[in-house]
């Protein structure tokens, strides 16, 4: 499959931007996705602190499945998920894959603008190959695998065999493989597969999940044998970091 690869507001020259060509460029791409529609910008950037410190844990630069997941519905998994993988897709020679494992409430098609295809379900269900289910993103050396058609049985197949053996394929073509999962307070999904990848992400949104669920999440987690490496905080309000001019760092005008 070809794809034209997506462009941001800012990468396309004044006088080939027609005021047509943008609004469509930025409708598809979810507004929170920001490491795309301002990656210069402070929340940006946070995803780069992430991804930094994912990457300084690994330091035999093995490849990596991480699970993200949060303790409830709706604390920023996706978002997440897909910016710190175009985070991770920013450095030298990388090539990411985020996937969907969230049966229930998938996203990642919708965020990133793109068409409901043959994905996850497919792939364990009815044999096509890897080729067929995973695709470009739009974003340089950023993949995705969809969830594909709703299954019957979801908690099953991500109980079964064979992720383990995609797992392993996966990680022999991608340096990080994230994978965007549902809520662990109402399905174990996210510490069923945690216990399957390198380590595991909680989000937590902040006026979300109550400290109490965020304690019960991490210890269901742990019990399910997820390796948790830490939290991500989303969802911050009050004083606007974006808007403090002292998180602004202003690059040097060239020559
Ligand atoms: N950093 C953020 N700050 C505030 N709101 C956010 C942020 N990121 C996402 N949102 C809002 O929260 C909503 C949920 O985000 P997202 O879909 O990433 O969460 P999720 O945990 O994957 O949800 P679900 O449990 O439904 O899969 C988004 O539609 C968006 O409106
Ligand atoms: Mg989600």
């Amino acid at each position: 499959m070809t794809m034209v690869a997506m462009k941001r507001k800012s990468d396309i020259p004044e006088e080939d931007a027609g005021p047509q060509m943008l609004v469509v460029v930025d409708r598809v791409v979810d507004p929170y996705l920001v490491c795309f529609h301002d990656p210069t910008g402070f929340r940006a950037e946070q995803f780069r602190a992430l991804r930094n410190k994912l990457t300084v844990l690994n330091t035999d630069h093995a490849s990596v499945t991480l699970v993200v997941t949060s303790a409830i519905q709706g604390e920023g998994k996706s978002t997440t998920a897909l910016n710190l993988g175009m985070a991770l897709a920013e450095l030298e020679d990388h090539q990411i894959l985020v996937a969907e494992f969230d049966f229930r409430r998938p996203s990642i098609e919708r965020m990133l603008g793109l068409n409901p295809e043959p994905g996850l379900v497919e792939l364990l269900h009815d044999g096509i190959g890897l080729d067929r289910a995973i695709r470009p993103s739009g974003i340089p050396n950023l993949d995705i695998l969809a969830a594909g058609a709703r299954p019957s049985n979801p908690s099953e197949l991500i109980a079964s065999r064979r992720i383990d053996e995609l797992l392993a394929e996966l990680k022999e073509q991608y340096h990080y493989v994230i994978l965007d999962t549902p809520p662990i307070l109402p399905i174990t999904d996210a510490g069923i597969l945690g216990a399957k990848c390198d380590g595991t992400l909680l989000v937590v949104g902040l006026e979300k999940a109550p400290r109490r669920m965020v304690r019960d999440s991490i210890a269901t987690l742990e019990d399910l044998g997820a390796n948790l490496l830490g939290t991500f905080v989303t969802g911050i309000r009050g004083a606007d970091p974006a808007a403090d001019e002292r998180y602004r760092y202003r690059y040097v005008e060239g020559d």
